[in-house]
């Protein structure tokens, strides 16, 4: 009987030490576990006043942030400050080692991300693994800095200049005569690219005539007499991005045109067809609604002349 009160106790004691130790673990590691978080698991929370004193310049940077002006009831864990994304700071304000916090340098992308991702799983988030840029190991942090507030949205150097850092060609590419407005700051990267989801070149949308007509809806017809390729993808004669043709055409006329078409050949009555002269100069001279048109032509069926 005795024996029997005392195994209950032992075992009840270790229950609770495990429930405290549980308890206590989950304190030290943050809320949702992801495979890729980093942790630091002897240390504890001190609170953002410890770090200011050797960190004011970050401190001054990081009042300004969204971040800073969450309320602490808004979302679980932001009232421990710094210690949000660097985690608990008790051992690094001793010894002032960049090991003993979670520093950014030394992480991967995937790490760094999933400090981000524990909050951010929703909008605009939510896609996130099917982006080319997760997979290419691009995280977060490469486009977003937390302390230098240099552009909207907390984008480094604001958006295009972060994307032109890596992508150089899409710098020469704007530079080119014909080019979409990015540079001069009438549109960005983002008004066409999602950059934190879409598997499908990180297009915002699906089908991708759908982002051009969200601009140029003119375009969308339907019409009675089509033009083919104009349906399937404006690309296959645009390049969204910029060009030395005008109107960002992917090449000139007539060769544009010629890749699918024989031109026109002679008119077996006259010899020659009124477009022959014209065959080395501009096709939409005559085919003027080249993006599809409600009018036969006046000669016969369809044309896409008027
Ligand atoms: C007593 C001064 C001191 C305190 C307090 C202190 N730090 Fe530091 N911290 C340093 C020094 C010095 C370094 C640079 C270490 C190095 O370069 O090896 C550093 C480095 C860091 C780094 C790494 C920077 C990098 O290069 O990636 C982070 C992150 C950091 N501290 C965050 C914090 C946070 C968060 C707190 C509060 C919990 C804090 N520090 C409190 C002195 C301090
Ligand atoms: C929202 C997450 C987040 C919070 C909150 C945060 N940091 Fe950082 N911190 C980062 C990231 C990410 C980096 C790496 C640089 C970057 O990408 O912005 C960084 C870098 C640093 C560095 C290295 C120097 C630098 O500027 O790159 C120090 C030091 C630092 N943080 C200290 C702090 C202190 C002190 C606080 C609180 C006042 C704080 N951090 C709050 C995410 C955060
Ligand atoms: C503790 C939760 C939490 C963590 C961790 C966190 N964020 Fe946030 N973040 C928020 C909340 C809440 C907002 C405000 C609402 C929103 O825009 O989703 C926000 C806003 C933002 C914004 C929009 C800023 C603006 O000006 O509108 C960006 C960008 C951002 N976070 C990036 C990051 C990055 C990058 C990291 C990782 C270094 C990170 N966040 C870590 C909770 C968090
Ligand atoms: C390739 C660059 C890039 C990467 C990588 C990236 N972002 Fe962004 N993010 C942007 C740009 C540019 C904007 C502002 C334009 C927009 O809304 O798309 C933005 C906007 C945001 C916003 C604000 C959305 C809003 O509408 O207020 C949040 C929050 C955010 N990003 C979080 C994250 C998080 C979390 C990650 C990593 C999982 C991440 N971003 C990765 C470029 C990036
Ligand atoms: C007007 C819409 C639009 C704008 C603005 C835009 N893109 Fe694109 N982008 C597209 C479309 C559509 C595709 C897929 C078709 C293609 O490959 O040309 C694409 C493809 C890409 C690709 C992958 C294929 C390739 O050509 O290398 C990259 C990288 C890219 N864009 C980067 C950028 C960058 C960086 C910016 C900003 C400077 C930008 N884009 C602005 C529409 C746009
Ligand atoms: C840190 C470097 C880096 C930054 C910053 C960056 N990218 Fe990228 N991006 C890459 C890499 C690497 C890839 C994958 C390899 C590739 O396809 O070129 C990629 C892929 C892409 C793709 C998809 C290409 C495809 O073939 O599907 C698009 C679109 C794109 N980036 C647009 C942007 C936009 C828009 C921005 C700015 C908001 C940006 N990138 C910022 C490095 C970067
Ligand atoms: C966010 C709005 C927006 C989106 C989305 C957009 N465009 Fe544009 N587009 C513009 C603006 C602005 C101009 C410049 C108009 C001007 O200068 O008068 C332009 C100009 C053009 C031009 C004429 C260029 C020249 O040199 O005159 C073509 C062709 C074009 N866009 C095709 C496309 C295609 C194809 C898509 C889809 C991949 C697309 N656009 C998506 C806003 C947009
Ligand atoms: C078969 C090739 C072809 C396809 C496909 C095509 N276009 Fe064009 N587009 C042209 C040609 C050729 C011009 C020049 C017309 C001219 O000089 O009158 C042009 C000119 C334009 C212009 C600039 C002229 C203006 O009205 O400002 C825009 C915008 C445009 N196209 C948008 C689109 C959109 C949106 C799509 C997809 C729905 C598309 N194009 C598909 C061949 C094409
Ligand atoms: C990617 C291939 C492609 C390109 C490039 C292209 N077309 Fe077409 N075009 C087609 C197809 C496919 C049809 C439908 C053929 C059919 O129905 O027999 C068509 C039909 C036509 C028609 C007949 C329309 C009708 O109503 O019967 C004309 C005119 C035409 N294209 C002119 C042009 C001109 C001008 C250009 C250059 C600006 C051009 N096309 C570029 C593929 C193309
Ligand atoms: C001088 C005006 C003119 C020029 C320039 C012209 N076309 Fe045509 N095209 C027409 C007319 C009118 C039709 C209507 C059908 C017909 O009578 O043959 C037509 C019909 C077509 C058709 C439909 C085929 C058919 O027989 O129904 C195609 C494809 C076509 N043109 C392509 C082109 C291409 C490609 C160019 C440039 C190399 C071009 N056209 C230049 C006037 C012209």
């Amino acid at each position: 009987m005795v024996k029997q009160h005392v195994n209950i106790g032992i075992i009840l004691f270790v229950f609770f030490v495990c429930a405290a130790c549980l308890h206590g673990c989950r304190h030290f590691s943050y809320e949702g576990q992801h495979p890729e978080l980093p942790a630091l698991p002897e240390a504890f929370f001190v609170g953002t006043d410890s770090c200011i004193p050797c960190h004011d310049d970050v401190y001054r940077h990081y009042k300004q942030t969204v971040h800073a002006q969450l309320q602490s009831d808004e979302v679980k864990g932001m009232q421990r400050g710094c210690e949000t994304c660097h985690g608990p700071g008790s051992m690094h304000v001793q010894t002032k080692r960049t090991g003993d916090i979670i520093s950014f340098s030394h992480l991967t992308a995937a790490q760094s991300s999933a400090v981000c991702l524990q909050c951010h799983r929703g909008d605009p988030v939510m896609d996130w693994r099917a982006n080319r840029h997760v997979m290419s190991g691009v995280g977060c942090n490469e486009c977003h800095k937390s302390h230098k507030i240099t552009a909207p949205k907390m984008v480094y150097r604001g958006d295009p200049e972060i994307c032109f850092s890596c992508h150089e060609e899409k710098r020469a590419q704007h530079l080119l005569p014909s080019h979409h407005p990015v540079k001069e700051g009438k549109m960005r990267c983002s008004s066409c690219h999602n950059n934190h989801g879409s598997e499908n070149n990180n297009l915002k949308k699906l089908n991708r005539n759908d982002i051009c007509f969200e601009c140029h809806a003119e375009y969308q017809g339907p019409f009675v007499y089509e033009h083919v390729p104009v349906i399937e993808d404006c690309t296959i004669c645009h390049d969204p991005h910029g060009t030395i043709a005008d109107n960002l055409l992917r090449q000139n006329e007539p060769f544009l045109c010629l890749r699918c078409h024989k031109g026109h050949r002679p008119n077996p009555k006259t010899g020659n067809h009124p477009s022959m002269a014209s065959l080395m100069t501009s096709c939409v001279q005559c085919h003027a609604q080249i993006h599809g048109s409600d009018l036969p032509s006046q000669v016969k069926g369809g044309g896409l002349t008027r």
